[in-house]
């Protein structure tokens, strides 16, 4: 369903035309509908999963087109640990996958990926490949590439309170010390502006446990589109519905 007419060439010209100060500079992508897309062609779920990493690549492509900073897509949640397991690893292949495919391009188009979630859950393949796409990308600048494994937003702020438990206990901080600031130096996105932009697909109007402290003053845009059939061009019409509205962070028109 679109609801910008256009290609997607003439959206990011006209991305380009509304001028960098307004791009947003850290989008946030739910991907979901994968299973929906499967089910609709009579396939099993893992069939949407592998389509939907046709999706990112394409994304990722788009993201570095339009001039993002920071993209972050929210590929597994601590949640989805209780699929069934056929599902689990067919979700941790398909990220060896991604990365075998991908790692060159990745660092030609110099895209610097981070995997951030509980990475101590990953089977000992799948946290090799993530080790090698960290590693062999660590020094690109061009777009932050932030890839949630194993994540979940409630959990990593009991992280960021534990590491701070642990600094005062160690007379390293005092509590009174204790900030925002301090507090969003312990998020694993500690080095990352906040999500401008959250695009959620397939329909779904929740946050599901994503980025609860970095998203408090994000806007969010909601794609009917379900995710293996998500692009660039469906990146763009988000982008340009990003531009066309007013961020006010709690304060009044200017
Ligand atoms: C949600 O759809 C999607 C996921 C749980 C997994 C996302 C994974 C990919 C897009 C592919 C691999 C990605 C990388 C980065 C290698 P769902 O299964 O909840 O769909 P449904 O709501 O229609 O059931």
């Amino acid at each position: 369903m679109d609801l910008t007419p256009g290609s997607a060439d003439e959206l990011l010209g006209r991305i380009r035309v509304q001028g960098a100060g307004d791009l947003p500079r850290h989008v946030a992508i739910i991907m979901d509908g994968n299973g929906r897309w499967a089910r609709e062609r009579l396939m099993p779920r893992p069939f949407g999963h592998r389509s939907g990493m046709k999706a990112v690549r394409e994304v990722v492509e788009g993201a570095v087109e339009a001039g993002l900073e920071v993209l972050s897509l929210f590929a597994f949640s601590q949640e989805n640990w209780q699929r069934p397991r056929v599902e689990i690893t067919a979700l941790m292949s398909l990220l060896e996958e991604y990365i075998a495919r991908e790692v060159d391009e990745l660092r030609e188009r110099g895209v610097r990926v981070c995997v951030l979630g509980d990475l101590e859950r990953l089977t000992p393949a799948a946290a090799s490949a993530v080790d090698r796409v960290v590693g062999e990308t660590e020094h690109n600048d061009r777009l932050r590439l932030n890839l949630f494994i194993s994540y979940g937003g409630r959990a990593e702020l009991v992280r960021a309170a534990q590491l701070l438990a642990r600094d005062v206990y160690a007379g390293r901080l005092a509590p009174e010390d204790i900030s925002e600031a301090e507090f969003q130096a312990r998020l694993y996105t500690a080095d990352c502006p906040d999500p401008d932009l959250l695009i959620r697909t397939s329909g779904e109007q929740r946050i599901s446990n994503f980025l609860l402290w970095q998203m408090a003053y994000t806007e969010l845009f909601i794609s009917p589109v379900l995710w293996p059939d998500f692009g660039r061009r469906e990146l763009f019409e988000a982008i340009l519905d990003y531009q066309n509205r007013e961020r006010r962070f709690g304060r009044v028109s200017a």
